[in-house]
């Protein structure tokens, strides 16, 4: 058994755990601290204080933006809100049995073949491709929401800021203060998390020297998975299996916990490759949790939360991940289950794109090596 470069036994990284692969500027994540910077910014001041469009730009430029940058960027991305009619004639093609990761990843394409600058890969282009896909994307999550619940496209309102008319396109209805400010904070936490699977999955696509749009379709399938971005869609699944009506819940969440684990089923929204002592991003996203709870008054949710998170602390000593609290928030709110991974991919296209362009910058065709452990050579 040889790798394929040397005859030395190579040391083999599994899932490339604690591999450094490369240098990013723009997201750090320190495990041991427990903390999460953006361009050097704490992760949960950017969620008290900013909106997510001052995220946005602040991921791709490197600096928050100026009242007059700001006033630009967000005129753009007003502009380029209406879904594309050739985007959604394409979207009412697809079976409403498919998954809307699926609707996202079509549609990201679609817009990628459709966009006047497609083949070109200059960063200018690519800066503006990522804000154009940034702005139209919301359209698609929200419509294929609506057209799965027999609703119709609903315009876009240019006097929302992104967050609000998020909201207004998925419901038909201007959303509550609270809740758009609880959906804000979820879309800056889902902005950027260094090299995760999907990130470095739109690294990797990059790396060829692939255009833009075809990083960031790959990107939406590696963040379809449960072990990645679909883990926010089964934590609700475990929530509605568990239930909250009748009965003593805390019980029931530690009996439904016990039979999952004598199975060996991963417990989704629990555990994270690099965070071993807990997410950094759930105490902001919980305090969301907790708002959106009480807003909507639904204590059950909140005991059956804790009981869960309590009883997997006591058999596994495992802490939640960012999906835990996203989950059930993005249930309160009304997006159907499925739609949350789709909601996921509408934020984290900043973090995709700014890494597409680092990548760019300074790029090296990332191409790893395999040891090979098949048959010895043989004759046919
Ligand atoms: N449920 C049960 N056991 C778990 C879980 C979990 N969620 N997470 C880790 N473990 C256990 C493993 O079974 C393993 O135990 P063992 O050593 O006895 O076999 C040990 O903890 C180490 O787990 P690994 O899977 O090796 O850890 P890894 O770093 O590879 O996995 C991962 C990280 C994939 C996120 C894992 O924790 C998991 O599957 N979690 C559930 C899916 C999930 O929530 N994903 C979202 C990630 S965050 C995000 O995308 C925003």
């Amino acid at each position: 058994m040889t790798s394929e470069a040397t005859t030395e036994a190579p040391q083999i990284h599994k899932g490339l755990a604690g591999v450094v692969a490369d240098t990013t500027r723009i997201s750090k994540v320190n495990a041991e601290t427990n903390s999460l910077l953006y361009r050097g910014y704490p992760v949960q001041d950017l969620a008290a204080q900013c909106s997510f469009e001052q995220v946005a730009y602040l991921l791709w430029h490197g600096e928050l933006p100026t009242n007059a940058e700001l006033a630009e960027f967000t005129a753009h991305e007003r502009s380029g809100r209406a879904l594309d009619p050739v985007v959604k004639s394409v979207i009412d093609t697809l079976p409403t049995s498919s998954h809307p990761m699926d609707v996202c990843r079509t549609a990201a394409s679609v817009i990628g073949a459709r966009h006047p600058r497609s083949e070109d890969s200059s960063p200018e282009a690519n800066l503006a491709k990522a804000k154009d896909l940034f702005a139209a994307f919301p359209a698609v999550v929200a419509y294929d929401q609506r057209r799965r619940r027999g609703q119709d496209v609903v315009e876009p309102r240019e006097d929302l800021d992104y967050s609000a008319n998020f909201l207004y396109m998925t419901f038909g209805e201007e959303a509550a203060p609270e809740v758009i400010e609880a959906f804000n904070v979820s879309m800056i936490l889902y902005a950027e998390h260094s090299f995760n699977a999907s990130t470095f999955t739109a690294r990797v696509i990059t790396s060829t020297l692939a255009d833009l749009h075809s990083a960031v379709t790959g990107a939406i399938g590696a963040l379809k998975g449960p072990l990645h971005g679909g883990a926010n869609e089964a934590v609700m699944d475990t929530f509605e299996e568990i239930g909250t009506e009748g009965g003593d819940i805390t019980r029931r969440a530690q009996a439904w916990l016990e039979d999952a684990l004598a199975t060996k089923k991963k417990i989704m929204g629990f555990g994270h490759r690099v965070y071993k002592k807990g997410d950094s991003r759930v105490p902001t996203m919980k305090a969301a949790l907790d708002k959106m709870i009480a807003y909507y008054n639904r204590p059950d949710l909140a005991e059956l939360y804790t009981a869960l998170e309590s009883a997997m602390a006591e058999k596994k000593n495992i802490k939640p991940n960012l999906d835990y609290p996203a989950g059930p928030t993005y249930h309160l709110m009304g997006f159907d289950t499925q739609t949350f991974t789709p909601l996921f991919v509408a934020a984290r296209i900043t973090g995709w794109t700014a890494h597409i362009m680092e990548q760019r910058e300074a790029n090296s065709l990332i191409r790893p090596l395999s040891e090979y452990n098949g048959p010895d050579q043989r004759s046919l």
